[in-house]
């Protein structure tokens, strides 16, 4: 495995679907970044390919306005954007043409010492005709790599079809799958608070951890994207990759080192563990929600079917909330509750590990008080980590009077007054020097969806649509009911809940 280097190396960016949303809102803003911070080596270019016919005024114009949307103006300066600009240009390419990849060809040529990045920000039907198309054409190098945007397929099977479509040109090692929750500076800093803290290592396993919630949930609805959201469904869009990701990183043995291999193995290890559901499994074990109308945050919001250019009888899922269980030693009979949706009360996401109760009180009268520790690791917004713990308020009175649960609060705001790099900035860095720790592996990416597809196929033989739950709430009650059947609830629902 050839190792990767700690500076920034020159390369060439070439980003299908370059006036699409996710290039003009995430990627070309990311770059954007890593300009300001020269962590774009020179002579680095970046390339938009489309379908559209833009002059290269056009497309630089085209992304300055993004620019100007979505990097806040206290961080756009005109000398970084001068020396961006620079770099931009465009090449019109039908990805499903060979014979239209002439000009890219001659583009690439022109820079033929560097190496080129093809991100494909396109949908995945495109994935197997750019691949082709790049090889026929001979633009695929030792050098080149592929950064693939998700969603790896509809399941297992079409995501084996992707993935074969690809590695038919480029090599595993240069295939990057990207999972942006990764990229986060908080999913991140959950491999060092678990492997650089002496503290939580030996509680982390069944002995000490009652259970762990995952919850990801967004105010936002389907925001235009109804057509591909619809054939989704909140199970493919967020569960198969995000969510699955996260307990990975809270469940994986600790990895040898930080070497691609050591961390991708270990979680590999996870997804495999986790155990299967047949039919009635699902049925017991997972709660399907689509929202109603409502209000989020005192703003009307229309119900999914009253969604632009909705289907009425779509039965599509906007809402998950299951128990998973990880068949191995360190978490066997400790449940895994993972819960996602659109229109939910609040945009959080967090991790809690919630640790046992005590096995012995030793202050009289204070079993209603006394609390188990929590740790609350909050992804975003207000990310930081909150430890829930038993402390004697001062002052005189009995004791069991006295004591109160209260949070040991790190607050990254707070300690870290740097802003924040974006999800995708930190990844296409790391695409840059050749890191691919942070990405997906092609085995994850399988494992995942197998464990997924026995869980949509349970759901497909139940004729009844899923539950609905008004915009603004926490879901379906039934998804209440997964966890309170046994005594345990959504830490919204515990009195340290507000977490803003
Ligand atoms: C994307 C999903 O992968 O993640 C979207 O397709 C979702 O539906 C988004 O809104 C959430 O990402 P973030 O970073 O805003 O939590």
């Amino acid at each position: 495995m050839a190792p990767y280097s700690s500076e920034p190396t020159p390369i060439h960016m070439i980003v299908f679907g370059g006036n699409g949303d996710l290039a003009l809102r995430k990627l070309l803003p990311a770059l954007f970044y890593l300009e300001k911070e020269h962590r774009l080596a020179e002579p680095s270019q970046i390339l938009g390919a489309s379908r559209h016919h833009f002059s290269q005024d056009e497309y630089i114009q085209l992304v300055h306005g993004s620019l100007q949307s979505y990097v806040p103006a206290c961080d756009f300066d005109q000398e970084t954007w001068e020396r961006f600009a620079r770099r931009l240009n465009h090449v019109s390419v039908d990805g499903t043409d060979p014979s239209s990849f002439t000009s890219l060809k001659a583009v690439l040529d022109e820079r033929a010492d560097l190496p080129r990045i093809f991100y494909f920000s396109t949908p995945p039907s495109l994935f197997a005709p750019l691949a082709d198309n790049l090889h026929r054409n001979g633009l695929v190098e030792t050098t080149s790599r592929v950064v693939l945007e998700k969603p790896l397929g509809h399941d297992q099977a079409t995501s084996r079809a992707i993935n074969e479509s690809i590695a038919r040109f480029f090599s595993e090692e240069q295939t990057y799958r990207i999972d942006h929750y990764l990229g986060k500076e908080t999913v991140q800093n959950l491999l060092v608070l678990r492997f650089a803290n002496a503290l939580f290592e030996p509680l982390w396993n069944r002995s000490y951890v009652d259970h762990v919630q995952i919850t990801v949930a967004e105010t936002i609805g389907v925001e235009g994207r109804w057509g591909y959201y619809d054939h989704a469904g909140a199970m493919r869009d967020m569960v198969q990759n995000h969510l699955l990701q996260l307990l990975c990183l809270v469940a994986m043995e600790p990895p040898a080192g930080m070497d691609q291999d050591a961390v991708r193995n270990e979680k590999v290890k996870v997804l495999t563990a986790l155990r299967p559901m047949d039919r009635d499994q699902v049925l017991a074990n997972t709660v399907r929600g689509q929202y109603r109308d409502g209000a989020v945050n005192g703003v009307l919001a229309p119900g999914y079917h009253q969604e632009e250019g909705a289907n009425k009888k779509s039965r599509t899922e906007t809402f998950v909330a299951l128990r998973a269980m990880i068949d191995n030693w360190r978490w066997a009979d400790v449940p895994f509750f993972l819960r996602t949706g659109k229109r939910l009360p609040k945009r959080l996401s967090e991790i809690v590990v919630q640790f046992r109760a005590l096995p012995h009180l030793i202050f009289p009268d204070a079993e209603q008080v006394v609390k188990a520790n929590r740790l609350v690791i909050r992804i975003q917004p207000d990310e930081g980590v909150k430890l829930m713990m038993m402390n004697k308020t001062p002052g005189p009175g009995p004791m069991a009077a006295k004591l109160t649960q209260v949070p040991l609060n790190l607050s990254f705001a707070d300690t870290f007054r740097s802003r924040h790099q974006d999800a995708y900035e930190r990844l296409l860095f790391d695409v840059t020097r050749g890191n691919p720790t942070l990405f997906m592996r092609r085995d994850e990416v399988d494992a995942a969806w197998q464990w997924v597809d026995a869980i949509i196929d349970g759901w497909q033989s139940d004729t009844n649509p899923p539950k609905g739950y008004a915009a603004g709430t926490w879901g379906p009650s039934a998804s209440v009911a997964l966890i309170e059947r046994e005594d345990r609830h959504w830490h919204e629902d515990l009195d340290d809940g507000e977490i803003g």
